[in-house]
């Protein structure tokens, strides 16, 4: 091993080609075809407590705070319970109001996360139930939290996170399953998403397989000093964690944004030199995203779109990234994917140790 790595290649590499191993690992045992749900017997919740749940409040730090966001997402479609996610470094120091019929959920790869573990010591302390959805067994916020869910991603090395990532999205994809099963989600609604969870390991395989691709935009990319990642509504915490995954190892300045949002202002800094990357997914948004499209092409921006086949995008000069389709709900995990080769291929090409960027840790365990 030389920094970790195997085979000469660096572990965040192999961390990535694991992913769907480890998502197969996530989902064994956890899904039930005959009744259309989920079942995470860790969350020692039985289907009255599930249906006493008011809300669902998520808190983690970094990629798992944006991971948090599209498991928020995830709760608010297929159990129709208002979700949403916060950075768990922020949360103590406002005195959160703590809720007795809000379900906290805390997110972390290592379990050692000071900050995550400071904001369940402040939600049990206000009387709240807090689960978590952690990768490392018998880690500090596994033991804190009331029950939870383990990733069972395998051990993750490198700092930028990639299949834990993963296995948390199918984490959020499992609860809100079962969530919206006890609640009113049908049984159609729920065979089709047992059935998407399923096809995710090969679909995962699908888009590595389209490394070059990716490779050569990373290229392109990694020669400007600052670039946008846009996504709207489901596709924004996607752009969030492209962006984070990209600041972090290829040192380029790298900031996320509501597509909707970009009119309000960043659409001044579109130029030739600051390139754009897009989630585009094919939804009921596709139309008024390629229109915003449109006004970065005509500004001269260069364009990254990061999509499904079929998706039509007119005359745009972009270099485009089809991602298999999956229910739309879960769209966002394979969305995520290219994103990860995106920041690889750019820290490669730029000449950084991708496994292990300046000035951060893989878990910050001190306050
Ligand atoms: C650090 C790492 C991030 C990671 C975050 C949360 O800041 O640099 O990559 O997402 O911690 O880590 P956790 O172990 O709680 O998921």
């Amino acid at each position: 091993y030389e920094h970790g790595q195997i085979d000469g290649r660096p572990r965040m590499y192999t961390e990535m080609l694991e992913q769907p191993a480890s998502v197969e690992r996530a989902l064994r045992g956890r899904l039930d075809e005959r009744f259309a749900t989920a079942h995470l017997g860790g969350l020692e919740m039985d289907a009255r407590a599930l249906r006493a749940v008011r809300r669902v409040k998520i808190l983690g730090c970094g990629s798992a705070y944006y991971v948090g966001q599209m498991g928020a997402s995830l709760v608010e479609e297929l159990a129709r319970v208002p979700a949403d996610a916060e950075a768990a470094s922020e949360f103590r120091y406002r005195d959160p109001v703590i809720e007795p019929d809000t379900l906290y959920v805390a997110v972390s790869q290592s379990g050692e996360t000071i900050d995550t573990l400071l904001a369940v010591e402040e939600i049990k302390r206000k009387g709240g139930h807090v689960i978590g959805l952690v990768n490392v067994v018998g880690s500090a916020i596994a033991r804190a939290c009331d029950g939870g869910i383990y990733l069972h991603a395998g051990p993750e090395i490198a700092v930028a996170s990639t299949k834990a990532l993963t296995t948390m999205y199918v984490g959020f994809a499992l609860l809100a399953l079962q969530l919206g099963r006890v609640r009113d989600l049908s049984v159609a609604d729920g065979r089709r998403l047992v059935a998407g969870l399923q096809a995710l390991p090969a679909q995962i395989e699908q888009v590595l397989d389209g490394e070059e691709r990716i490779a050569e935009a990373a290229k392109a990319l990694a020669a400007a000093e600052s670039l946008f990642f846009v996504g709207r509504v489901r596709g924004y915490p996607v752009a969030r964690e492209g962006a984070q995954k990209f600041k972090e190892i290829s040192y380029r300045h790298a900031e996320a944004y509501q597509m909707s949002e970009l009119k309000h202002g960043p659409l001044a800094l579109i130029s030739p030199e600051v390139p754009t990357v897009a989630i585009v997914p094919d939804d009921e948004l596709t139309d008024r995203n390629v229109a915003a499209l449109h006004e970065i092409d005509a500004r001269g921006g260069p364009l990254v779109v990061i999509t499904h086949a079929g998706v039509d995008l007119g005359e745009l000069r972009a270099e485009r990234i089809d991602v298999p389709r999956n229910e739309r709900e879960l769209d966002p995990l394979l969305l995520t994917v290219p994103l990860q080769l995106l920041a690889y291929h750019a820290a490669l090409t730029l000449g950084h140790d991708v496994d292990k960027p300046r000035n951060l840790a893989k878990s910050v365990t001190v306050e």
